[in-house]
């Protein structure tokens, strides 16, 4: 198989870099770089009949991935999670078509495998050794298994109120568990240090370009799952926004490809009332968000003061006619147990959080009860045991 990945481009100042470079941020303006892909080529070389009959993880796209040599590939299955049709919720909560993507399916049980598969694919292309980062949580457990797989070294930031169980999981691995007295982005700016002063690669959210590209399968699997039709809205949980950007990107590219025609998803942008920063700047109808001071949540992954994709997310959102909500930590204990009751899923804070969303969604008249909704579940309720 032949990957089409063909450079590296700024998404802010257009800067072009080779594909071969290890590049994280642009040199010239600081912003988010993504992979692109020679698209023309790919849409007159291949159709999207080909995934029919290859294995059921996000690898069946490689051709649509930044990775030159598929021996590179570190893979522990992720991807090609189910998509649930929920429909005592959605009758429940009044919508007639409503579908949960579960992410908890996903080696180390969160959607953070596939960016870290990814991304230590790529570091591992680079013939890189060591690499940082810092996590909420879920990327933190993920990245410590992919890195054990591949033999890499992984030094691993974590605010000290990460969820125990992502702690845990990283501490039983030959990753070195760094407990932060801060916020995510006090653990960034201790994983940049280290990265920067022993020549390690930082895998910060969108601080490099291969993350994103994992998440984006999650976008061709909906459009593959849903037989390339997109849902008429998409509701996602948003710290540092990579899935949310991931999904978009793929949409386009879905377009490019000729996979994919007529209306484009709404986006819907769900954070906790605790740490708003995105919900913020929507209301204010900006394209950058300030930083919130004192993000308070239960929701770990969407405990994220300030994101460097904000005007990817924000564009997203504006792009496509979607909004951005808060809820609250009460809320989503409600349906966390609202959904394991009615639809037997053990949903994370993050992906209840979608479910509360999609009702206040529908009441605001946002969405019409006969819209399909697809809400993702990003993890497992079994990682967050303490909130329950
Ligand atoms: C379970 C869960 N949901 C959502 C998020 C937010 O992810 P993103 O960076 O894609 O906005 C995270 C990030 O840590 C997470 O762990
Ligand atoms: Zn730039």
């Amino acid at each position: 198989m032949k990957s089409y990945f063909s450079h590296l481009e700024c998404t802010n100042c257009g800067k072009i870099y080779p594909s071969t470079a290890p590049i994280r941020i642009c040199l010239s303006c600081s912003k988010v770089i993504y992979a692109r892909y020679d698209l023309e080529l790919a849409r007159s070389k291949i159709s999207k009949t080909i995934f029919t009959n290859r294995a059921p993880n996000m690898w069946r796209y490689f051709e649509l991935l930044p990775i030159a040599d598929q021996n590179n590939v570190v893979s522990l299955g992720e991807g090609f999670t189910p998509i649930h049709r929920a429909d005592n919720l959605g009758k429940n909560l009044g919508l007639k078509n409503l579908l949960i993507k579960d992410e908890s399916f996903n080696p180390t049980a969160s959607f953070k495998a596939r960016g870290m598969s990814a991304a230590v694919s790529k570091v591992k292309e680079f013939n890189i050794k060591e690499v940082t980062v810092p996590s909420a949580g879920n990327a933190g457990g993920a990245l410590a298994a992919y890195a054990a797989k591949a033999g890499l070294q992984s030094h691993i930031f974590m605010p000290k109120d990460a969820p125990e169980a992502t702690q845990k999981e990283v501490s039983i691995t030959n990753a070195t568990l760094n407990l932060v007295d801060g916020f995510i982005n006090d653990a960034g700016v201790q994983s940049r240090s280290l990265a920067d002063k022993k020549g390690m690669f930082d895998l910060s959210t969108l601080q490099e370009p291969y993350r994103a590209e994992g998440k984006k399968t999650m976008g061709y699997e909906i459009a593959e799952q849903l037989d390339w039709n997109l849902p008429d809205a998409i509701i996602y949980p948003t710290g540092g926004g990579t899935g949310i950007v991931g999904i978009w990107k793929a949409i386009k590219e879905m377009e490019q490809l000729g996979w994919i025609s007529g209306k484009r998803p709404k986006m819907f942008c769900i954070q906790a009332e605790g740490c708003a920063p995105l919900v913020r700047a929507f209301s204010e109808k900006s394209r950058f968000a300030k930083v919130w001071e004192n993000p308070k949540t239960i929701a770990a992954g969407m405990r994220v003061p300030s994101a460097i994709g904000d005007y990817l997310i924000l564009d997203a959102i504006y792009e496509s006619g979607g909004s951005a909500i808060t809820v609250t930590d009460d809320e989503m204990i409600e349906f966390i147990k609202k959904t394991i009751s009615l639809e037997g899923l053990f949903l994370c804070p993050e992906g209840a959080a979608t479910v509360c969303a999609s009702k206040k969604l529908l009441d605001l008249g946002l969405i019409n009860k006969k819209d399909s909704i697809l809400l993702l579940n990003t993890g497992s309720g079994f990682k967050y045991m303490e909130v329950v």
